[in-house]
């Protein structure tokens, strides 16, 4: 089965067991035959966030949950969305009602079931901060079970489900906790200037979700027509004496506070290393923004983690600094 349009980037590669899962019992039957426990599996979702190197020898589980529902209580909302729903799908569902929480995480591709993988997050606000619970299957006993916020550990583009419980659950739906009543995030930047662009003082989640839109699609390639995965590494974080040590050297860095050092903007980075808008046969980085490896046509995934490697050589030997890679990579 050829995986080209089950991944974001588009690369062309096949698997050799593929299986769609419409129903969390489809997956009890499927483990009911036990030679799918010995093989190799992927689950897939939107197969956003993945580089896929080379033909998969085993068993990917494309994860097509569908179904969205809500609760009520007061001014709070419990939405509980299947797996499978479109990432986006689930925030317009959410904003065209006026439950708001996830408006700042307008357009981000992928499914409702990665979200909490890898705790997406954009625009100042994380998937952990609307996260309530979410319901999971046990590979290795075919048993459901429930995680609250605590079990995940979220973390920067981190959960549990990529560390200790790696590949042992497969996240079936997930519950998120909204509010009638909007608590808007507007601290990044460019939200505060488009909103003043547009004359808007007193903005709706709409609006919100309008600009988060409207800034993604400025700055990030779409995927329908450009092969990516989003930012391609997280942006590293260091310790306050290797950030004077940079600091120093290179005043301009584009840099945050975080809770345990300093987090530097990886765009400015991979941009200051003369990679910005870059081609390198079918590969290259956005013009847009240089944290986005993208696939021109025709991309090997072998040809991207390998401009991947030199971009993370070159950033290496200018600031002294290690970026990691935020997309995983398979094979
Ligand atoms: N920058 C450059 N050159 C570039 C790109 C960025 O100099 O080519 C500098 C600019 O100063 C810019 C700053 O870096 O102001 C930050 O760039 P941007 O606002 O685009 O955000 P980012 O830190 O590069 C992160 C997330 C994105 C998310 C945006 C907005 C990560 C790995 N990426 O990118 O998430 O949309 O913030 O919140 O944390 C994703 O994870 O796939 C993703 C797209």
């Amino acid at each position: 089965v050829s995986l080209k349009n089950f991944n974001t980037f588009g690369i062309d590669v096949s698997a050799k067991y593929f299986v769609e899962i419409a129903h969390e019992d489809d997956l009890v039957e499927l483990f009911m035959d036990p030679q799918w426990l010995q093989v190799n599996r992927l689950v897939m979702g939107g197969g956003s966030n993945m580089l896929l190197k080379k033909d998969f020898d085993g068993l990917v589980i494309r994860i097509n949950i569908r179904g969205i529902e809500h609760r009520l209580a007061q001014n709070d909302v419990f939405v509980e969305a299947g797996a499978g729903e479109v990432w986006n799908d689930l925030v317009n569902y959410c904003v065209d009602r006026g439950y708001a929480g996830i408006e700042n995480l307008s357009l981000i591709p992928g499914s409702v079931g990665a979200s909490p993988i890898q705790n997406i997050g954009a625009y100042g606000v994380e998937l952990k901060d609307v996260f309530k619970s979410c319901r999971a299957f046990e590979v290795a006993t075919s048993q459901f079970k429930a995680f609250n916020k605590e079990d995940c550990g979220f973390g920067y583009r981190d959960s549990v489900f990529k560390g200790a419980l790696k590949e042992q659950y497969i996240i079936v739906s997930v519950k998120f906790h909204l509010s009638l009543v909007p608590n808007l995030n507007l601290a990044y930047g460019a939200i505060g200037q488009e909103l003043a662009n547009r004359n808007i003082a007193h903005p709706t989640i709409k609006d919100v979700s309008r600009v988060v839109s409207h800034i993604r699609v400025s700055k990030l390639p779409d995927p329908s027509t450009i092969g990516n995965a989003g930012s391609f590494f997280k942006n590293p974080v260091i310790g306050t004496e290797q950030f004077a040590e940079v600091h120093a050297k290179f005043p301009e860095v584009v840099h945050y506070p975080a809770a345990n050092g300093v987090k530097l903007a990886a765009g400015w980075l991979i941009e200051q290393c003369g990679w910005k808008g870059k081609v390198v046969g079918n590969t290259g980085t956005w013009k847009n923004q240089a944290l986005v490896l993208v696939n021109h046509g025709g991309a090997t995934g072998e040809e991207v983690y390998s401009l991947s490697s030199q971009i993370i050589d070159s950033v290496y030997s200018k600031f002294g600094v290690f970026l990691e890679r935020e997309v995983n990579i398979i094979g």
